[in-house]
């Protein structure tokens, strides 16, 4: 289809929800106004797809709420999307309500959702990243982010006071299925002991030689990620194995993470995304995420936004250097 003919963009927001999608689709339908393109979001992600389940979308009530979390489309890990049958009443649904192109806000599900959707359906999709959990390539940061970092680190400074004055060892889990980004960012920045990640394998022999001979003459703090391979409770079990006479406590800090207003990065990286996905539509483009890599808009295809993330090493090196 010829860009000039993009007269209805449908957009949605899919699996967990995060802070900064209000704000991104603000941004994609101001611009999309301002080029005479008509906006409508499908409730509930991929659900509202299948469903038909979609509302007009207009600038000037979407700029009431972009300071707030959360996502207005609402959002829903879908299971009937995952079946060709699913994927087949969306299409319907595309055509029935003539959108001529597609906008997705989402993580890594969602983005092999598109992938899978873009063998039986020929307009353009646009992703943009959408997860607290920031384990997608092709972008520094995912909207979301930054925010369920400031909310860790809110609350992990409360959990330090406490820690300090009993002198307790604390180990506190965070958000992250499969990544450790927010262990890493959190615990770097409170000052942890110990800081435990999916991504590496050493870091449960750093806490165990650490904290073997460890005399609570103060706290003792270890941020987990929830998607280690070992979790909080096996970690608090196996340290009082190696050391019974200490004093432990465990927090998991779970959904909180995800609530809350977006911090100013989280707002602005909605607000960029949100009007590149729209111009990377009218470019003529097709099945691409917009990010920002080194503060530069940045496209990778589905293809490659799918395969495995990986942590950076200068990440790794800090890591060892503050947790052994
Ligand atoms: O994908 C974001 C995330 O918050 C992960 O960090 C977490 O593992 C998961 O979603 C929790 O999902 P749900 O809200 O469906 O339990």
């Amino acid at each position: 289809m010829s860009t000039n003919k993009i007269k209805h963009i449908g957009v949605f927001t899919s699996g967990g929800d995060s802070p900064g999608m209000n704000a991104a689709l603000y941004a994609i339908t101001k611009f999309a106004e301002v080029n005479d393109i008509k906006v409508s979001g499908f409730r509930k992600g991929y659900e509202g797809l299948i469903d038909g389940d979609l509302v007009p979308l207009k600038s000037h009530e979407l700029q009431k709420i972009t300071q707030k979390g959360g996502t207005i489309l609402k959002t829903a890990r879908s299971k009937r999307f995952l079946e060709l049958e699913g994927r087949k009443k969306a299409l319907q649904t595309l055509k029935a309500n003539n959108i001529d192109a597609l906008i997705a806000i989402g993580g890594d599900g969602t983005f092999k959702g598109l992938l899978a959707f873009s063998e039986i359906c020929d307009i353009p999709f646009i992703g943009i990243p959408g997860t607290i959990d920031n384990d997608i390539s092709g972008t520094d940061y995912t909207l979301g982010f930054d925010s369920a970092v400031n909310t860790a680190i809110e609350n992990i400074d409360k959990i330090k006071d406490t820690a300090e004055s009993h002198n307790r060892v604390f180990i506190v889990e965070v958000m992250g299925r499969d990544s450790g980004y927010i262990a890493i960012h959190s615990g770097l920045v409170v000052g942890a002991d110990a800081v435990l990640i999916p991504e590496s394998g050493k870091d449960f022999i750093y806490l165990l030689s650490k904290i073997k001979d460890y005399e609570s003459e103060d706290a003792f703090l270890v941020v987990v990620s929830e998607g280690d391979e070992i979790g909080a409770e096996l970690v608090a079990s196996k340290v009082k194995e190696i050391n019974p006479s200490l004093d432990l406590r465990i927090t998991k800090l779970g959904h909180v993470q995800r609530g809350g207003n977006p911090s100013a990065l989280d707002r602005m990286l909605g607000i960029r995304l949100g009007v590149a996905a729209v111009k990377t539509i009218l470019q003529g483009k097709k099945n691409e995420m917009v990010g920002i890599l080194n503060n530069q808009l940045h496209l990778t295809s589905f293809k490659e936004v799918v395969k495995q993330h990986q942590v950076n090493d200068e990440l790794m090196e800090l890591l060892e250097l503050f947790g052994k």
